[in-house]
């Protein structure tokens, strides 16, 4: 099993260019599957998850080519109605296929997810959604087998908690029911806003008529699409996060500042300084790390997918911080790995209660999921001596080229086989 190899302290300096957003790509190539036409599609990162919904996508019988950095879907022949064990129970994001086949044949056989070991993740909230628009399911041995007898009908649908994957799933399935179709009390992450504006260009008809509330005409095709993914906010979160612990400098490309204003003014509070253009920031790390307490919620408040990054800058700050997660019921697995390289992170409940002060130690440390694993990496580049992280799988899930972009900084970072 392949494990890296961290060597620090370092200081971060340095241009990062941040790679297109996973979980952008995910639902995109997911909504793919309406089309009978061809869809061009640039800036698709290249990480582990990706390649499992394109061979997720294959399976189901789409023809995928590569041409330079350009994925060409091709859809025309694309009859299959089954998602298997084997291609979902790795990346969450495999339901996501549910609702563009419920749409397209009326029927589907997908596998229950996998995903993080970070809660119990179940998808309630989308099949309580679907069976609005008419599906009828049943879960049988590990699988929801679904249809809708008479196809998706446009309706009302209040969702009953905030859900990215759930608002992914029904916004793509009612772009082809019949009538319109009014989904509320959605979740807003860019990354839907991406959803959204490829669908638009795909031909679909959708407006966003408040803050969490989305029309939807039913349409019945679609045409010729190109279309380029945004870049990956947690991605780019997590190398500011990078640049603050190490007491780095880092200037990070690709990227559209205002879409992850909390996570800058986070930053900012703790004592960053940092300034942006059009499309960069510029980040110093200082000594000098206020406490702060933060909790995580919806966009757009503050991303589960940075907590573990920012509480090892917090373990630095010159007192107690307090994070509260209120996303994930079971999302504090790097805080044993922490606690084992010095630092004073205790649980109560959904609060992780952060000393600070911490002088880390270098340490062999086990990767536990896709953020808690870069959390590590954090933690070991800001940390004097060798540090091993093993199971890094989880890190190739999410993060495109991760020693190469760190190395091309002045990490002395290097993977082990
Ligand atoms: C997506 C992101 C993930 C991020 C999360 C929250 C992708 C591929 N993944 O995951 O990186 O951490 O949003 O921003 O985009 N829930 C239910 N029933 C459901 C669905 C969700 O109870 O049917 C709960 C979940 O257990 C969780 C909360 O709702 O506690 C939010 O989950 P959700 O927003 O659906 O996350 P994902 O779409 O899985």
């Amino acid at each position: 099993m392949q494990k890296l190899e961290v060597l620090g302290p370092n200081k971060l300096r340095g241009i990062i260019d941040v790679s297109g957003s996973k979980n952008a790509s995910l639902p995109i190539l997911a909504a793919t599957l309406l089309s009978n036409k061809k869809v061009y599609l640039k800036n698709l990162p290249k990480v582990k998850d990706i390649e499992t919904m394109i061979n997720l996508l294959k399976s189901l019988g789409s023809k995928i080519q590569i041409n330079k950095k350009k994925f060409i879907i091709n859809n025309y022949y694309q009859n299959k109605k089954f998602a298997s064990y084997n291609l979902v129970k790795t990346m969450r994001a495999g339901i996501l296929v549910l609702g563009p086949l419920l749409a397209k044949f009326g029927i589907a056989k997908v596998s229950l997810p996998g995903g993080c070991a970070i809660g119990s993740r179940p998808v309630d909230i989308h099949l309580e959604a679907l069976s609005k628009l008419g599906v009828k399911y049943e879960i049988k041995q590990g699988y929801v087998h679904a249809y809708a007898p008479r196809g998706l009908i446009g309706c009302k649908i209040k969702f009953s908690k905030i859900s990215v994957g759930a608002t992914e799933n029904l916004i793509i399935a009612s772009t082809f029911a019949k009538g319109t179709t009014i989904l509320s009390n959605c979740a807003i992450e860019p990354e839907i806003e991406d959803l959204v504006n490829f669908l638009i260009k795909m031909g679909c008809n959708l407006s966003w008529i408040a803050k969490r509330k989305i029309k939807i005409i039913g349409v019945n095709q679609t045409r010729e699409t190109n279309y380029s993914v945004m870049f990956d906010r947690i991605e780019a979160g997590t190398y500011l996060v990078a640049a603050a612990t190490t007491e780095g400098k880092l200037k990070i490309r690709n990227v559209i500042p205002k879409v992850i204003k909390t996570e800058i003014d986070v930053l900012k509070k703790i004592g960053a300084q940092i300034k942006t253009k059009k499309n960069e920031i510029n980040i110093i790390g200082k000594k000098n790390i206020k406490n702060i307490n933060l909790k995580t919620s919806p966009y757009p408040g503050f991303p589960t997918d940075l907590q573990a990054q920012i509480m090892v800058l917090l373990c630095k700050a010159n007192k107690k911080s307090i994070i509260k997660e209120d996303i994930f019921e079971n999302r504090f697995m790097h805080v044993a790995e922490l606690n084992r390289m010095g630092a004073k992170i205790s649980i109560d409940g959904n609060k992780a209660i952060i000393e600070g002060n911490t002088k880390f130690a270098a340490a062999e440390l086990m990767a536990t999921d896709l953020r808690a694993s870069v959390s590590l990496v954090l933690a070991a580049l800001s940390t004097k001596g060798k540090s091993i992280i093993n199971r890094i799988y989880h890190l190739d899930r999410g993060y495109e080229n991760l020693e190469k972009k760190l190395k091309k900084v002045g990490a002395k970072i290097k993977r082990l086989n």
